[in-house]
């Protein structure tokens, strides 16, 4: 497949900033527009836009002949939870703007990534499949779930090849996580740098999925890419690549800072933490498009750390 002119929404984000020099490298940066509904940049490509504004969105596919679109724009657990109908506002409405304006522009790929949160604590706790028990209890949640399913509708229905797949919890360096559930172990690491001790919002045995924003950045791109005859799902592939405690990450990073001390006060993200599941069954995505993450906890912590000094 080829990709003529790409959209990035919600491009200031965690994953945005680091997707658009990504995919610039690979399709040349006069195929990359970055989009966001606030403006951090200086970059000329820049579409202000809020995914919320059903014209401006239209207007935007069509002026820049968008062709395939990273729909990135969303609000994650922790903030979705202090603000539930903005999470409802720009994870639904506002990818239901997308998806009705690629069907009329005739955009050949919607890729939006979904989450872990889509699972519920009724989801089984270990090597979770694609097809599970999926109640979620957060408004996030409810939304990603609500996404998936949007995708397939209108693949189904309109023929639009709506793509997207479950990250885990995403660590990177280059900018901060938007206010999730697992951005503790950011937070974890880059304190540990800095020399500080650090106090940690989850429980000490909370075990969530991970994956390193490298690895991230490669799994968008080929399930992007990806044959569609190969395709069995769609919207919905599990990708991860290991799995974590907060204690488990404190004591790797032990083994740089010998000083280094966590301490445990459990907060509202407790409940959400204890929703997800501890890790996930991602052979669909191995499957069906060659998923294949490098990045393990030791080697997500050393390159995160030398980056980070
Ligand atoms: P982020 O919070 O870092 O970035 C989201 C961006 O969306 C922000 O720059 C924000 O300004 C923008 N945005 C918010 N409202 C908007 C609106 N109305 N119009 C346009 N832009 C708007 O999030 P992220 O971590 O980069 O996540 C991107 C996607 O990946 C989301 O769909 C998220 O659910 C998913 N995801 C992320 C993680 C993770 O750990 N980062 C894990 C699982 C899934
Ligand atoms: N990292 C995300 C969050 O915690 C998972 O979707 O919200």
């Amino acid at each position: 497949m080829t990709f003529e002119k790409i959209l990035v929404t919600g491009a200031g984000g965690q994953i945005g900033s680091e997707l658009v020099p990504f995919l610039s490298e690979i399709f040349g940066k006069d195929r990359v527009f970055p989009s966001d509904v606030r403006s951090n940049t200086t970059d000329p490509r820049f579409i202000n836009l809020d995914v919320t504004d059903k014209t401006s969105v239209e207007l935007a596919i069509d002026k820049y002949k968008i062709d395939s679109i990273f729909h990135l724009a969303a609000i994650l657990s922790a903030k979705g939870e202090k603000n539930p109908e903005l999470a409802y506002k720009v994870n639904v409405s506002g990818l239901y703007n997308i998806l009705e304006a690629s069907v009329k522009n005739k955009v050949k790929l919607v890729l939006t990534p979904s989450s872990i949160g889509i699972f519920g604590p009724d989801t089984p706790k270990e090597n979770v499949p694609i097809e599970t028990i999926a109640r979620p209890v957060t408004m996030y949640g409810i939304t990603k779930l609500m996404a998936e399913h949007l995708g397939n509708y209108y693949h189904a229905r309109f023929g639009l090849n709506a793509r997207g797949l479950r990250f885990p919890g995403l660590i990177s360096y280059k900018s901060p996580p938007g206010g999730g559930t697992t951005d503790y172990s950011i937070e974890m690491i880059i304190e540990a740098v800095k020399g500080r001790n650090y106090k940690c919002f989850l429980k000490e045995d909370s075990k969530l999925p991970m994956m390193y924003m490298p690895d991230a950045l490669d799994s968008l791109l080929k399930l992007a890419e990806a044959e569609d005859s190969r395709l069995k799902h769609r919207t919905d592939f599990n990708v991860t690549s290991f799995s974590v405690t907060p204690k488990e990450l404190e004591l790797e990073l032990r083994k740089y800072y010998r000083s280094f001390e966590v301490t445990y006060q459990p907060d509202f993200r407790q409940r959400i933490a204890d929703s997800w599941p501890g890790s996930l069954d991602a052979s669909a995505a191995v499957q069906e498009w060659d998923f294949h993450p490098n990045y393990d906890l030791r080697s997500t912590t050393e390159d995160m750390i030398s980056h980070l000094k």
